[in-house]
């Protein structure tokens, strides 16, 4: 009698370790991911975007190193951003594009509530101006999720679901496009950019309209946000063409670090009026510039140039069927004129999900946001 109770006092034990095992590991994944912006995260909204101006990484050689060798509409020659974010929370990979589930309401809803949805879409801005008629711009991207909310609560209710989201991560990476147009548009007087008025009137609309969509997504019921600022522009290999040497545009470089002052106040103002809000913000230029000053640490051979394009710095072209590609894709830091390899996007993932704070994220990094209590 004594032995059977031991064994059965053994199997319960094991029984409410194992059980305290899973808890512990269930905690750590958030229950779903919602991802807005541009190329960075884009994993193939423009896929379904109608125009010959869309910019669309859907033929070879994007996805060459993607399961299966192919495209997929990541602007990548494998996994992006998003993905590898995705992954260290414990996902697959980045949650499906929003426009591949639009018109079959089961499916969106299913995947909304298991494991997210993704609105981003490459050229997009923070402005609808910004590549206007060729990619879902922001505030259509919030409106898709406001329509995808409506969705899930016909199916779960309301309590459920906002419970749902204020669980889970709202990933933004978004403003290079508005950079970009900004300094296309005024590309003559490139080093006088920074100085002007026009320079405080763009940062302004930016951050208001920025600070709005935080806003209009907390209305919605998004509590965690996971925000990444703009890289160092001047330094991909299309900005590169401009410079002296290959070396970065500084000008591009000043532009796009001001503008992430600008963000940094924003979001904790934002933050400061918001109860209940979290974030993370990850400095995306800050890393890259610490990688670059020493490519060697991590691997990098080149961090000028493309792997797949033509013409000087493999730049002077988008990458094509008929571009020839590089021979170690993973020594690359970009994969074609402006976009990062996928080695460049695992490692970025990956410093941002595990940072000492104030390193990369502030004030947490992207795990401790993803399993805050
Ligand atoms: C700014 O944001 C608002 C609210 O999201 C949006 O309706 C408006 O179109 C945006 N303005 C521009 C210029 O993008
Ligand atoms: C470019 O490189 C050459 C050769 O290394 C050097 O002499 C020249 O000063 C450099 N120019 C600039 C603008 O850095
Ligand atoms: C991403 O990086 C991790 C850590 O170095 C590595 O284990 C993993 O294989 C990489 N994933 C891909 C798809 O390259």
């Amino acid at each position: 009698m004594g032995h059977r109770s031991g064994i059965i006092e053994a199997l319960v034990m094991c029984l409410v370790m194992s059980v305290q095992l899973l808890c512990a590991t269930a905690g750590v994944r958030p229950p779903a991911i919602y991802v807005f912006g541009d190329s960075t995260l884009d994993i193939g909204n423009n896929d379904y975007l109608p125009g010959p101006d869309v910019p669309r990484a859907n033929k070879r050689f994007y996805g060459v190193d993607f399961p299966g060798s192919v495209p997929t509409g990541r602007f990548s020659n494998g996994y992006n951003i998003a993905d590898f974010i995705a992954m260290n929370m414990g996902f697959t990979r980045s949650p499906p594009p929003y426009l591949s589930l639009a018109q079959r309401t089961g499916l969106l809803v299913r995947s909304s509530l298991s494991t997210g949805v993704s609105y981003a879409s490459a050229g997009a801005g923070i402005l609808d101006s910004t590549h206007a008629g060729t990619n879902i711009p922001l505030s259509k991207q919030v409106k898709y999720f406001g329509a995808t909310k409506s969705h899930m609560v016909a199916k779960r209710g309301s309590g459920a679901v906002n419970h749902l989201l204020s669980k889970s991560v709202f990933l933004i990476s978004v403003g290079s496009n508005d950079l970009f147009v900004f300094a296309e548009s005024s590309q003559n007087k490139l080093d006088a950019v920074h100085e002007s008025d026009d320079v405080a009137a763009l940062y302004s609309s930016l951050i208001s309209n920025y600070s709005a969509t935080i806003n209009e997504l907390y209305a919605l019921g998004a509590r965690r946000f996971a925000i990444i600022n703009v890289g160092m522009l001047g330094c991909v290999p299309a900005a590169r063409l401009f410079a002296a040497n290959a070396s970065c545009l500084d000008s591009l470089n000043k532009l796009a670090s001001d503008f992430d002052d600008a963000l940094q106040s924003m979001i904790a103002g934002v933050a400061a009026k918001l109860p209940g809000l979290a974030y993370s913000l990850a400095d995306f230029y800050g890393f890259t510039e610490t990688v670059f000053s020493d490519p060697g640490a991590v691997g990098y051979t080149d961090i000028s140039g493309a792997c797949c394009g033509a013409g000087e710095l493999s730049a002077e072209e988008d990458c094509l069927p008929t571009s020839t590609l590089c021979a170690n894709r993973d020594q690359h830091a970009f994969w074609d004129r402006v976009h990062p390899s996928q080695h460049a996007a695992n490692l970025t993932a990956m410093n941002f999900y595990h940072s000492r704070p104030g390193r990369w994220t502030m004030p947490t990094d992207f795990k401790g946001l993803a399993e805050a209590s």
